[in-house]
């Protein structure tokens, strides 16, 4: 298989990232790196050691598509420079709202010119965040959406919940959801071959937490999350088919840059099945998304 070679504009945190999630796939390959004239002295990290690094797109061989990773105020110009130099691009700049859809209207002129296809806003938020959102809505079309940022700082340990069977340790935090209503959000550590349910009952159960509104949540590892700082709990409450309280919620751990660049990457998989122009996130049918992950990525 022909891997599709793809140059990284900018290493910072998602450039880097993005490499990272090139050398982990089989069918993509690290074209080039285009870098400042002042970082162009500096030793490559890994996994880019042999990759060669420039000053300009121009200079790197049989680029099939550009990853943008710079400074939201430079993605403009050299997105529209690489599209006018016929490269396929993903962006995922996090601009200001204000200057968003006159910024994708110049770039689709350009792109369309051009007949090369552009993804926007292809990260977490923008990007995948407001996929999530439109989805919830779609399940509960009347409804409330409220999303949270879940910060990692403000778990603490609770010893309460770390007595109960089969948990080996527990953090926990609270935070305000609709209605200004608290919820708290028990994150533990199991035993070997303890039971979710049963832990779960064993916390909501305990004097501290009875009731109050207490999820209890899994993990692998406490340590991990407690140094994680990203994170979120999405929620939606509304109705389906005129049926009251339905309620869906996403909530996540995760490093921003890594997952960022995988959505990039997976934007960047689907563009030579994307007709000309400029395509948000949202515009891509999950099917070109997936390409790469096995048919069972729902077991
Ligand atoms: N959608 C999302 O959820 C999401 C999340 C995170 C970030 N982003 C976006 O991703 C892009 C990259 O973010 P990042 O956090 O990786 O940024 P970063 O760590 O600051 O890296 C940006 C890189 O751009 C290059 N660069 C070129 N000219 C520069 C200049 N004048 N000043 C500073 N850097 C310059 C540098 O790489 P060299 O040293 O190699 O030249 C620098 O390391 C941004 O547009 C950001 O908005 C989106």
């Amino acid at each position: 298989m022909k891997r599709q070679r793809l140059a990284i504009i900018g290493l910072g945190k998602v450039g880097l990232a993005c490499s990272k999630a090139i050398a982990a796939s089989e069918d993509l390959a690290v074209a080039g790196v285009v870098r400042r004239p002042a970082s162009l002295g500096q030793p490559m990290p890994p996994p880019l050691q042999v990759a060669p690094a420039r000053m300009d797109a121009s200079e790197i061989d049989g680029i099939d598509a550009a990853l943008i990773c710079l400074p939201p105020a430079l993605v403009r110009d050299t997105a529209t420079d690489l599209l006018q130099h016929r490269v396929p691009i993903v962006e995922a700049a996090i601009l200001p709202p204000p200057d968003r859809a006159a910024y994708r209207e110049a770039l689709d002129r350009v792109a369309l010119r051009h007949r090369i296809a552009a993804v926007t806003g292809a990260g977490w938020n923008p990007g995948m965040l407001s996929i999530f959102r439109g989805l919830f809505a779609v399940m509960s079309p009347k409804g409330h959406t409220e999303t949270r940022d879940r910060p990692g700082v403000s778990l603490h340990h609770t010893l309460a919940a770390r007595a109960l069977p089969g948990i080996k340790d527990a953090l926990c935090t609270e935070l305000r959801a609709e209605g200004a209503r608290m919820q708290r959000y028990v994150y533990v550590e199991l035993d070997a071959g303890a039971d979710i349910e049963a832990a779960t009952q064993a916390v909501r159960s305990d004097p501290l937490f009875f009731g109050e509104e207490t999820l209890v949540i899994p993990v692998g590892s406490l340590k991990e999350l407690e140094h994680e700082g990203h994170g979120i709990v999405l929620e939606r409450l509304g109705l389906a088919a005129g049926d009251a309280h339905q309620r869906f919620l996403l909530e996540g751990r995760f490093d921003l840059f890594a997952v960022t660049a995988q959505i990039m990457v997976a934007a960047a998989r689907a563009l030579p099945l994307l007709g000309p122009g400029v395509h948000r996130l949202g515009d891509i049918p999950p099917c070109l998304l997936c390409q790469d992950i096995p048919d069972d990525h729902e077991a």
